[in-house]
């Protein structure tokens, strides 16, 4: 039998991404630095968009979240209220599921704030949107289930499901899956009754 010589099989090291909240003003300024400089044209440190985090900091931080790869700050998504401002990984972390997993932490934070409905504007990156069930015009929009006692045991499950994000390992179909899925494999589920969000009150998450 050949050898074939050419092919290494040696093992690749996992990617390690660590999603969670900033920790201090000085963590959300400097991940919305790195999340800025993913727009074309980077979008600088004292745009008024890093001013309105900055005051909605103390309420709502748990819609500020970095991710981190080998202790570097590579991305994040960052928003308040029900609106996600500004998100996006570094492109040598893209096409790798880590702004799905992103969009859907901040989605499960945003229901445990009680938000029923998340709004964003998006003019670039509106099929990454699209894909991950927002919909609307100018602005996109997207329903999220009620919070109730039961869905608060769910919702700790869909949290640990949703996680971190390793790649190079098996990721589970489940944790890999777009968050309407999660919410019915977990029993939750979204009336588009609560859909309300005018146009109008929509800020923008870019531009
Ligand atoms: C858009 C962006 C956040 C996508 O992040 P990512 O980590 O590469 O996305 P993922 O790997 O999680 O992709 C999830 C799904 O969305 C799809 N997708 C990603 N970017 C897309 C785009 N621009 N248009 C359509 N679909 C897109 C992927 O193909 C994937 O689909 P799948 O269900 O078939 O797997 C990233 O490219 C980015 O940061 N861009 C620059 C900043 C930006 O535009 N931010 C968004 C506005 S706030």
């Amino acid at each position: 039998m050949r050898e074939d010589k050419g092919v290494s099989s040696k093992p690749v090291a996992p990617e390690r991404y660590i999603i969670r909240q900033v920790s201090s003003l000085d963590e959300l300024r400097e991940a919305f630095a790195v999340i800025g400089a993913q727009f074309s044209p980077p979008i600088p440190p004292e745009d008024k968009r890093l001013d309105d985090l900055v005051r909605r900091y103390p309420q709502d931080r748990s819609l500020m979240l970095l991710v981190q790869r080998e202790g570097r700050i590579i991305g994040g998504a960052l928003g308040f209220g029900s609106t996600l401002r500004i998100l996006g990984p570094e492109p040598s972390a893209r096409g790798k599921g880590l702004g799905r997993r992103l969009l859907q932490t901040f989605e499960v934070a945003a229901m445990r704030l009680g938000m029923r409905t998340l709004n964003l504007g998006a003019d670039e990156a509106k099929g990454f949107y699209l894909r991950l069930g927002y919909h609307g015009k100018s602005s996109l929009h997207k329903e999220l289930p009620a919070p109730s006692r039961v869905q608060d045991v769910r919702l700790k499950r869909l949290e640990r499901l949703i996680g971190n994000l390793e790649v190079g390992q098996t990721v589970t179909t489940d944790a890999m899956g777009q968050v309407p899925s999660l919410f019915r494999s977990e029993g939750i589920s979204a009336s588009p009754a609560q859909a309300s969000a005018p146009e109008d009150s929509v800020e923008r998450c870019i531009g």
